[in-house]
């Protein structure tokens, strides 16, 4: 792929009906539980993208069989802690953080040690936050400094813990249930509120699973299994994706768009909520449920009118990936708008919060940021009349495709290098920018 992309014009007027890419968070979880099962999954679907192809190459290493059928992609593993491999085994997430906190809770076991490695924007990010409850299962780690790489070695009987997990980290509170799975006994685990993919598809497969909920926690017992069913399972769409042209929808002129076939689990819908109370013209229709997901269509028009946000924190992890395209919205809007709490956002594959706030800036849009929150000071009339280059962003997928839709909505000459970061999550997304623009 090109080293960058040159954008000098907005995009016109569009009406269009898309089909985007698989949902990341399920294609993973696919995977890793596939891997689990006795005998064959199929999924339908998934996602192909980097942190997908690390996941499978993963567990390829581990001694799991995988192929791929046009569309379809066929696990075959023989069960809970079947992992067979060599001596000094190095597996590398990429830059999936997913990968690389899930798949320690399924090698909890391991015999022989295993290093874990990353490419630069993950051996950046916290590990400490899922070896510090997989010790407590029994198993040994070595970190660098909290970071990657990880030694992992497993042990011969790991005992059920209780954890408070109070980050609102999905990542976290799957490694552990995954860790649980292989975990004779009832592991008790109270959890800040995030993403509920993994206790979705426990309980499609039936696994011992109990769940009850307040206003801010999930209080999730798991009790350790020797034997699941085959996950058969159709992928739907991504709303991170999908949120892009969202927004790329709703901030150009008599526009229109249909997003076919997307996953709007209520734990991710964060987005949706958000952009409606800003005055963004949404609809999810044709809802219907799939193995305990929710699935919908979204349309979307343009917008006018755009609304500031004083955007409650109880919405933070169901958007937590749909941020920066978000502070577009806001960067619109007549007024100021204010996201708090908000930390973690400089914990993704770049920090994103300051980079946001930075992008922002360079377009002429005042912000003032702190470490747990941006304000945000809207213009609807923006012009912008310099050359925006974005570069040296750890190669954030999503910083690229915030960069492309504020230069195709608020116009402006942009340089936007790295475009092949959309390969992580998102592959399709030049070619569907392409689509709509012909
Ligand atoms: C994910 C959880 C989120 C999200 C990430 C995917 C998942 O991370 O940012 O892109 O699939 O569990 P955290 O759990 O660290 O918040």
């Amino acid at each position: 792929m090109k080293k960058f992309i040159l954008i000098k014009n907005k995009i016109k007027p569009f009406e269009k009906k898309i089909y985007i890419d698989g949902d990341k968070s399920l294609s993973i979880r696919w995977a890793l539980i596939a891997s689990q099962v006795n005998g064959k999954s199929v999924a339908k679907n998934l996602l192909k993208s980097e942190d997908i192809l690390s996941t499978l190459n993963c567990l390829k290493k581990l001694g799991v069989k995988i192929k791929f059928r046009r569309d379809t992609c066929i696990i075959k593993s023989k069960g809970i802690n079947s992992f067979k491999y060599k001596n000094n085994l190095t597996l590398n997430a990429g830059n999936s953080g997913t990968l690389g906190r899930l798949i320690l809770g399924l090698l909890i076991h391991s015999k022989k040690k295993v290093k874990l490695v990353g490419d630069k924007s993950l051996s950046k990010r916290d590990f400490s936050r899922v070896t510090n409850p997989l010790k407590k299962f029994g198993a040994s780690f070595k970190l660098n400094q909290k970071k990657l790489p990880v030694i992992i070695d497993g042990t011969k009987n790991p005992k059920p813990i209780k954890y408070f997990e109070n980050i609102g980290s999905a990542q976290c509170k799957s490694s552990i249930m995954l860790a649980a799975l292989n975990t004779p006994g009832k592991t008790h685990l109270k959890a800040k509120k995030s993403r509920d993919h993994t206790e979705l598809l426990f309980k499609y497969l039936k696994i011992p699973i109990k769940i009850s909920k307040t206003k801010n926690f999930d209080f999730i017992d798991v009790i350790g299994k020797k034997k699941i069913n085959s996950l058969n399972y159709k992928i739907p769409g991504d709303i991170s994706s999908a949120a892009f042209f969202i927004v790329l929808t709703a901030l150009t002129k008599n526009s229109k768009i249909i997003i076919k076939n997307v996953n709007i689990n209520p734990s991710r819908i964060g987005v949706i909520y958000i952009l409606k109370k800003m005055n963004v013209n949404i609809l999810i229709k044709n809802k219907r449920t799939y193995k305990g997901e929710k699935i919908g269509d979204i349309y979307v028009k343009s917008s006018h009118n755009i609304k500031p946000i004083n955007c409650p924190s109880k919405m933070n992890s169901s958007a937590i990936d749909e941020f920066l395209i978000i502070f577009l919205v806001a960067a619109k809007a007549k007024g100021v708008s204010y996201f708090k709490d908000i930390a973690e956002l400089n914990q993704k594959e770049s920090p994103r919060l300051n980079l946001g706030s930075k992008i922002l800036n360079n377009m002429g849009i005042k912000t003032k940021l702190k470490k747990n929150s941006i304000k945000i000071y809207g213009k609807p009339d923006l012009k912008i009349k310099n050359c925006i280059e974005i570069k040296n962003y750890l190669k954030d997928h999503r910083i690229f495709m915030m960069s492309t839709i504020s230069a195709l909505t608020f116009g402006g000459e942009w340089k936007i290098y790295d475009p092949d970061s959309i390969k992580t999550s998102f592959p399709s997304f030049l070619k569907i920018l392409k689509k709509i623009t012909t």
